[in-house]
């Protein structure tokens, strides 16, 4: 595994794979990785001749008083786990030769991003497209592969790719779930002992609201406010924003129908969880 963290030396490497024929499979991660990026990067590597994943902790993508400086990070253990999953080259740019001084350029995708995530964390997803834009320019995949544990987020990026004409496949793959259901994410370090064991309410709530809509129930607010109740019932627990909308342009449904996203961000203390499921019915 070659570990690359400068840019002229990275268009390098992947100008020679290239002129080898192989094709590029590329998983983006802000590192301290877990089972959910392993899982990524294990699909990466089968559908592709060379597996690229990057490690950049964005600093564009987060909002003041946000976890940028505190966000967990341990590049030796995750050296080790990439190397476990045959990653091929682990990319490590610098922030400053990623935003040098006097950098002026950002990716901005309307509509999708004005709901969800992106009213609670204005600019984050100007941050999130901005560096993934650069990026797929760096490292040219043919295909590349994001978590639907970040849904809005993976949509958001499809659109991009649509939008912007850029010549590569992106594939959303499931969430990856401890034994509980809780979704795996770098920020569950955060959770004290207290906190991990009750923010399983997440899922579980959103389990029930599957319940609901199997057993017929189609209106949106009886949903929401069943899953409102469930959560505020758990220590701790404070909700961000629950909302039910479709699929495709991420607006609010007053009835579920077709496939919509049920997604919900929940603060246990100072730490913000997300999670969703997607309905089909
Ligand atoms: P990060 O949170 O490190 O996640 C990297 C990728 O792993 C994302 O596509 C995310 O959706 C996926 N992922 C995280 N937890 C997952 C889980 N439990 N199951 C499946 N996939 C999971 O998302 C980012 O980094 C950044 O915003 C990034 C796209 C790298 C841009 O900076």
């Amino acid at each position: 595994m070659q570990i690359i963290q400068e840019l002229t030396l990275l268009k390098k490497i992947i100008k020679d794979v290239k002129k080898d024929g192989l094709s590029i499979g590329f998983v983006p991660t802000m590192g301290f990785l877990h089972e959910g990026h392993l899982s990524l990067m294990r699909t990466a590597k089968a559908e592709n001749d060379f597996m690229v994943m990057s490690i950049f902790v964005n600093p564009l993508q987060f909002g003041v008083g946000e976890d940028y400086e505190d966000y967990p990070r341990d590049l030796e253990r995750d050296e080790k786990l990439a190397r476990s999953v045959g990653c091929d080259l682990m990319f490590l740019p610098s922030a400053k030769e990623m935003y040098p001084a006097g950098y002026a350029t950002f990716v901005k995708v309307e509509k999708l991003t004005e709901r969800l995530c992106g009213a609670s964390r204005p600019g984050h997803f100007i941050g999130v497209t901005t560096v993934v834009a650069k990026l797929f320019n760096l490292v040219s995949p043919d295909r590349a592969y994001f978590g639907q544990k970040d849904a809005q987020q993976a949509f958001v990026l499809r659109k991009m790719v649509q939008d912007l004409n850029m010549d590569l496949n992106l594939i959303i793959l499931p969430t990856t779930r401890e034994s509980d259901g809780l979704a795996m994410s770098s920020r569950n370090k955060y959770l004290t002992f207290e906190q991990r064991k009750n923010s399983v309410v997440i899922i579980e709530s959103l389990k029930m609201a599957e319940e609901l809509a199997d057993q017929g129930v189609r209106n949106v607010e009886e949903i929401k406010k069943a899953i409102y109740e469930k959560i505020s019932k758990a220590k701790d627990a404070r909700i961000d924003y629950l909302e039910i909308v479709d699929t495709e342009k991420l607006l609010p449904l007053t009835e579920i129908k077709g496939q919509c996203l049920i997604a919900a961000a929940v603060k246990f203390g100072k730490t913000r969880l997300i999670d969703n499921i997607i309905l089909e019915v």
